[in-house]
This record gives C-alpha cells, structure tokens and sequence, in this order.
C-alpha cells in the first residue's frame, strides 16, 4: 500500500501513473535510451517500489523519444566495466541481469513492453521478459552485435530462442540483419504491430483490461505458464493441480467460488459471454 505521492525514478527512469498504469520509460532520449550501469541501478529501485504500489496495477515499459532503447550502453556499460575491479564488475552485471529478466520474469504484476523506435541488442531481454509486447509496426529490431565483433550476450542468446524458431534466432544472431514491427509480429516477438500513433492507444486499451482482472489469480496465471513451459508433461501436470489448490487458498476474491456460483446457482453469469462480477467476500 502506498500512502505517499512520491514517484520513483526521475533520472533515467520516469514513471507516470495513469488510472492503475505506471508508465515506465528509459529516460536517456540523446543516447537513445542505451543502457548504463546506472540506469540499470535506477531501473532496479523503480520496480522495486511499483511492485507495492497501488498505484501501479499494470506496467508498461516503453523508451522516450526515438528508441525502446538502442541497447547496452557502449560507453556507460562496456567501456564502463572494462575499467573496473572485478568486483565492481560482477556488481555491474549482477545489477543489470536483475532489472533486464530476473525481476521481470517473477515480477508480481503484469509488464507489457510497448516497443517504439529502435530496439536493439540488449534490449531484447527487458523486450521479451515483459508478459506481453506491442511494438509500432514500423519500428527498428536489430541483433547487431555481430556487425562490429561481439555476440549477443547478456542473456540475449537465451532469451530470443525462448520466442523465436532456432532458425530465425540464427538468421538475426548470423547476419545482424534489422527488421521491422511487423516482422517482429511474425517471429512472435511482440502480440501486436499497430500503427505508430496506436500504439500508445492499443497499449493502453490492453493494460486495462490487465487492471480490471482478479490480480492473484493473474499472478499465478502469468507463473503457470511461465514454469510449466520448462516441465515435462507429468510434472506440469502436477505442479498446475498444485497451482490449482494455491490459486484458491491465496485469492482472497475466492473467484473460483464466485465464478462456480454465479454460474451454477445464481445464473449470472456464462464464461463463454464475459467475467464474473468480482465481489468483495468475507475473510474466515
Ligand atoms: N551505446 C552508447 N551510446 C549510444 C548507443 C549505445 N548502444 N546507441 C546510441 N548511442 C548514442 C550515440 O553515440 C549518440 O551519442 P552522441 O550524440 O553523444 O554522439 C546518440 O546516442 C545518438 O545516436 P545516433 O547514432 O546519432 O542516433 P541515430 O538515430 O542516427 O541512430 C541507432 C540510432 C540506434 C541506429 C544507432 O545509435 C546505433 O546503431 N546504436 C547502437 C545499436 C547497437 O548496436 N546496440 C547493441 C548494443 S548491445
């Protein structure tokens, strides 16, 4: 619960709250939102406070001015740790690892990435460890990593092989070719390429109906999947019956009671025709 009107971030992050969004932007339009160690610093403390905050129900992260965000910052991440000790070093790269996937991935709140401009490189980790992504369909994708001597690093080798066919990640990994929104759409990097002036629109619309969701049992959707995908069929089995059982015990709406009434004794309500109208119950 907040009870403060303090918005995190401010320098290389800003955040604007709207109606349950928080609108998180890479803040560094002159360098097109390249990513530095310390971006990566402030990025961590703003997902940290957004994730109790009621006034962020749904993320969005998105760059300001022309870029998502043109990658690793060159100076301000590799020139940057090169020169450093190697603990600094390892400090660097553990605090970009958390913001960029590790948080994200288990992050209690629904992320959607709204992709305008470039995205490239490392920006592909942030890109597809958000639940969902909308891109403007022009937009610029790029692993151009290997067009001046280096490999997608970073977990960016892992992370696009969890979206895209082995052969597609190879093509882009290989030839560093850029592609557009609409070809991101086709890869199955983002759900939807739409219209650069949609996008903000489209992105909004589809974070609303985020926001109006029972917001436990989303969370424990969004884990569901993301763990079964790496089970075999008898274990997800089992963990998603037990997922089932945790979904219940821990909602405190107890919408699986209130969805099984509603449709069988009261007749309010058909799933096939909407949702079950979320009502505040009683706490044993
Ligand atoms: N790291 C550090 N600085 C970067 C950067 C990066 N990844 N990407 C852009 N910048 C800086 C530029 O150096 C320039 O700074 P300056 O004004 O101080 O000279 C500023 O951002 C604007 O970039 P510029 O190249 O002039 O803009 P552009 O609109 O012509 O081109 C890009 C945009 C994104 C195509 C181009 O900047 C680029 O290729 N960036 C590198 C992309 C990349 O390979 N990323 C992978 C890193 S893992």
């Amino acid at each position: 619960m907040s009870d403060t009107n303090d918005i995190p971030g401010g320098k290389d992050v800003l955040v604007e709250f709207d109606d349950g969004i928080a609108w998180v932007y890479l803040n560094r339009p002159d360098k097109r939102n390249a990513m530095s160690v310390e971006l990566a610093r402030e990025m961590n403390a703003v997902f940290d406070a957004l994730e109790i905050d009621d006034r962020a129900k749904v993320i969005v992260l998105s760059g300001k001015g022309e870029a998502f965000s043109a990658g690793m910052d060159l100076q301000g991440f590799f020139r940057a740790t090169d020169k450093v000790t190697d603990v600094a070093r390892h400090r660097a790269y553990r605090e970009t690892r958390a913001w960029q996937w590790r948080t994200l991935i288990h992050y209690a709140k629904p992320t959607i990435a709204m992709v305008n401009g470039w995205c490239f490189g490392g920006a592909f980790t942030p890109l597809i460890c958000c639940d969902l992504a909308i891109t403007d369909k022009d937009a610029t994708f790029g692993l151009s990593e290997i067009n001046w001597g280096i490999i997608p690093g970073g977990v960016v080798s892992k992370a696009i092989t969890t979206l895209m066919g082995d052969r597609e990640a190879m093509y882009y990994v290989m030839t560093g070719e850029k592609f557009d929104g609409t070809r991101a759409k086709e890869l199955g990097l983002v759900n939807e390429a739409v219209p650069a002036d949609k996008l903000r629109e489209r992105t909004r619309e589809l974070a609303m109906v985020l926001r109006d969701k029972n917001p436990t049992v989303l969370r424990q959707a969004r884990m569901a999947v993301k763990w079964a995908r790496e089970m075999d069929w008898e274990m997800a089995s089992e963990y998603l019956q037990a997922k089932v059982d945790q979904t219940t015990f821990v909602d405190p709406e107890k919408g699986r009671e209130q969805g099984l009434k509603q449709f069988l004794d009261e007749k309010t309500f058909k799933p096939g025709h909407g949702h079950y109208e979320r009502r505040e119950v009683e706490q044993s």
